[in-house]
C-alpha cells in the first residue's frame, strides 16, 4: 500500500522503518526536503540524521508535505503538536476520503519537562484536526507509547499490554486496528469511542511523561485489565 508519513522525526522515522520492512511503499513529508537532508544533528534518541538513515532504507523518500499527502492511501500524521494543524491545514485538499492515523500529542515544551498540553480537558488535538479535516477519517492510536513500542510492542512483556484506537470512522477503526495487529502485532486493541476519546489518550500522556521520569526508560505502557 501507498503510505504517506508526515513529519521527520524520530516517530515518523521509526514507524516508516517499519511499513518499509512489512512491503509497504512509504513516503516521508517535510517542510523543507533540503534543510532536513541537511541536518546531520543525531536524532532525539541518538540515531543517525535523517540523511543518513535514508541512505539504509532507500526504498523510503522524503518530498514535501503535499506529495507525501498525495502518495498516501493512507496518511500518518507525525508531526509536532504544534506543526499538526497548520502543517494538515496545507494538505487539506490530498487528505480528503483518506484515513489520517493521528499520532501526535499537543506537547507544550516551553517551561522545561514534564510538558504541559496546549488542549485538554473539553477539547484534544484529535478532535482540532477532526474538525480541520472534515471529509477525512481521523483515527487517533500510538500517541500513548514510546516510537520503538509503536512498531514493536512485543519488546515489552511479550507485548501483553493495551493499545487504543478512537475516532469516529467504524471502517477506518477496523482497518487500522488491522495494521496495529497484522503489521506491527499489538495483540490488544481497544476502540476507545468516537474521537472525542483523544482528550483522554492526550491527557494521559502527561502522566506518560512525569512516569518517564520516575522509571528513567520510556519502554512501559500501561494493560487494560478487564
Ligand atoms: N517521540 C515519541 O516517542 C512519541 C511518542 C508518542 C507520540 N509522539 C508524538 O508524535 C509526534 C512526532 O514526534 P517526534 O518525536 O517524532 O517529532 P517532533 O520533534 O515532535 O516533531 C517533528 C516533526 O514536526 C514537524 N514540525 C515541527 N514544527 C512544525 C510546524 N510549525 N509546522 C509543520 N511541521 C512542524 C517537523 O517538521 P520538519 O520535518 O518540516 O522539520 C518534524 O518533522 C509528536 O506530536 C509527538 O508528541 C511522539
Amino acid at each position: 500500500m501507498n503510505i504517506g508519513i508526515l513529519g521527520s522525526g524520530i516517530v515518523a522515522k521509526t514507524i516508516a522503518g517499519k511499513l518499509d520492512s512489512l512491503g509497504h511503499a512509504v513516503k516521508l513529508g517535510t517542510r523543507d526536503v533540503q534543510a532536513t537532508l541537511a541536518r546531520s544533528e543525531p536524532d532525539m534518541a541518538g540515531g543517525p540524521p535523517l540523511r543518513t538513515w535514508l541512505e539504509t532504507h532507500p526504498r523510503v523518500t522524503l518530498v514535501t508535505h503535499d506529495e507525501a499527502a498525495a502518495h498516501g492511501e493512507l496518511v500518518i500524521n507525525a508531526l509536532s503538536g504544534q506543526g499538526a494543524i497548520p502543517g494538515l491545514r496545507s494538505v487539506a485538499r490530498r487528505l480528503a476520503g483518506k484515513i489520517l492515523i493521528d499520532v501526535s500529542n499537543p506537547l507544550d515544551f516551553s517551561n522545561g519537562f514534564p510538558p504541559s498540553l496546549t488542549v485538554a480537558n473539553t477539547d484534544s488535538l484529535g478532535e482540532q484536526i477532526q474538525r480541520e479535516l472534515p471529509d477525512t477519517r481521523v483515527v487517533k492510536t500510538l500517541n500513548t507509547v514510546n516510537a520503538f513500542l509503536m512498531i514493536e510492542p512485543a519488546q515489552l512483556a511479550g507485548g501483553d499490554h493495551t493499545m487504543l484506537v478512537c475516532g469516529n470512522d467504524a471502517a477506518a477503526k477496523a482497518q487500522v486496528t488491522r495494521l496495529l495487529k497484522e503489521g506491527f502485532g499489538w495483540k490488544d486493541v481497544v476502540d476507545a469511542g468516537d474521537i472525542t476519546n483523544a482528550r483522554g489518550t492526550e491527557m494521559y500522556v502527561v502522566l506518560w511523561a512525569r512516569l518517564f521520569g520516575a522509571l528513567n526508560t520510556p519502554m512501559f505502557n500501561i494493560k487494560l485489565v478487564r
